[in-house]
């Protein structure tokens, strides 16, 4: 018997979840984000699941972009942090791809370009603007700028983007603020616009743009409070297995640094995964692990391969018991939240130790 630890990626959750995305969307067009893997889930087999559904894909970085190109992916492809250097431009221009330009240093960079060049990337930048979140973009101060640099060029109308900072908050006064400036740039200009990331369009901040970002709601992922209510299925699931269980008795602690010290006589189930397989070590006593059809809590330090789990009050558990460390069981928010972080990070930091499958059910 193999070490019973693995993800499974439901590739039947993720177009769920891409159904349920653009039917919050209306008539606005949708671009995945599969940046960093898509989320960690693989890129080529959500790539492909999304490629029916979506109007274009979304990606950090020029090399995302042409390893996207040779699976065969033909819809537009945005690269979100756009050109680093003149061979990032070729890049983009050969592999037909969609450009964000957040900086002045960016146009410069478009202004080496041949005439060739400059003309095959016309239709395809994406001037980002700085509307508050103060990572990237122009400053709304130098827009009129920004566009006059681009029309030399022979960029007249850019896609006009921005980022809200603070999505996940539908009552922040930050979206409020940057939402105002969005509204007042955009509207004198006659331009295709973006706006909306998963946590926007949840909470249905604006309806002022053309293009949807959305990432983490295809993936299942709960970063906005309305998710409740919104049915979006988990597509990743970390599973393994009680591999060790030994009652102890009061008064005794458990894992490293003994951080856990039982109150009654214990029974401790441990299980194959450590954060050598991407659970986090900073989760705490009390995280919830689905173990045998029952939440039971984490107690001790996480180790590199094994975790140790309270299960006193579950009798029916035993050695090869199933246990999801994450999935439809337990959100993968709700283990980031006992780890000090976003699950976000949980997913994308996934090490290739860890063996996958695809299924494909909703
Ligand atoms: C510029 C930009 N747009 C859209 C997204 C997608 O955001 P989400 O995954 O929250 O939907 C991201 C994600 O980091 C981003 O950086």
């Amino acid at each position: 018997m193999p070490r019973p630890t693995h993800i499974t990626i439901n590739l039947g959750a993720l177009k769920h979840n891409a159904r349920v995305a653009r039917s919050l969307s209306d008539d606005k067009k949708m671009m995945a984000a599969v940046k960093a893997n898509a989320y960690g889930h693989g890129l080529s087999a959500c790539a492909h699941a999304l490629a029916p559904v979506m109007d274009a894909f979304a990606v950090a970085v020029c090399e995302e972009a042409t390893e996207l190109r040779e699976m065969g992916i033909k819809q537009p492809i945005l690269i979100l942090e756009g050109p680093f250097d003149l061979d990032d431009c070729h890049t983009i221009i050969k592999n037909k791809c969609w450009t964000v330009i957040h900086s002045f240093e960016q146009i410069e960079l478009l202004e080496g370009l041949s005439a060739s060049d400059k003309l095959a990337l016309a239709d395809s930048l994406w001037l980002k603007l700085d509307t508050g979140m103060h990572r990237l973009g122009i400053a709304i101060s130098d827009i009129t700028t920004a566009l006059s640099r681009l029309r030399s060029l022979g960029i007249d109308t850019p896609t006009l983007v921005t980022h809200l900072a603070n999505a996940e908050r539908q009552d922040s006064s930050l979206n409020l603020e940057q939402l105002k400036k969005w509204r007042e740039v955009t509207q004198g200009l006659s331009m295709p616009t973006s706006l909306l990331n998963s946590a926007g369009l949840i909470h249905h901040l604006s309806s002022e743009c053309d293009w949807h970002r959305l990432g983490y709601m295809l993936y299942g992922g709960s970063a906005a409070a309305r998710m409740d209510i919104t049915p979006l299925l988990p597509v990743m699931a970390m599973n393994s297995e009680v591999m060790a269980l030994r009652s102890i008795p009061a008064g005794d602690s458990v894992g490293y640094g003994g951080r856990w010290t039982a109150e009654r006589d214990s029974m401790i189930a441990t299980i194959a995964v450590g954060y050598g397989d991407g659970y986090p070590r900073t989760a705490r006593n009390g995280t919830p692990v689905y173990i045998d059809g029952q939440i039971c809590p984490l107690v001790g330090r996480v180790s590199m391969d094994m975790i140790t789990v309270d299960v006193t009050d579950h009798a029916s558990v035993r050695v090869g018991s199933a246990a999801q460390l994450w999935g439809d069981k337990v959100s993968v928010d709700t283990v980031a939240e006992h780890a000090q972080t976003i699950g976000y990070e949980l997913l994308t930091r996934l090490p290739d130790r860890i063996p996958r499958q695809l299924i494909d059910e909703a």
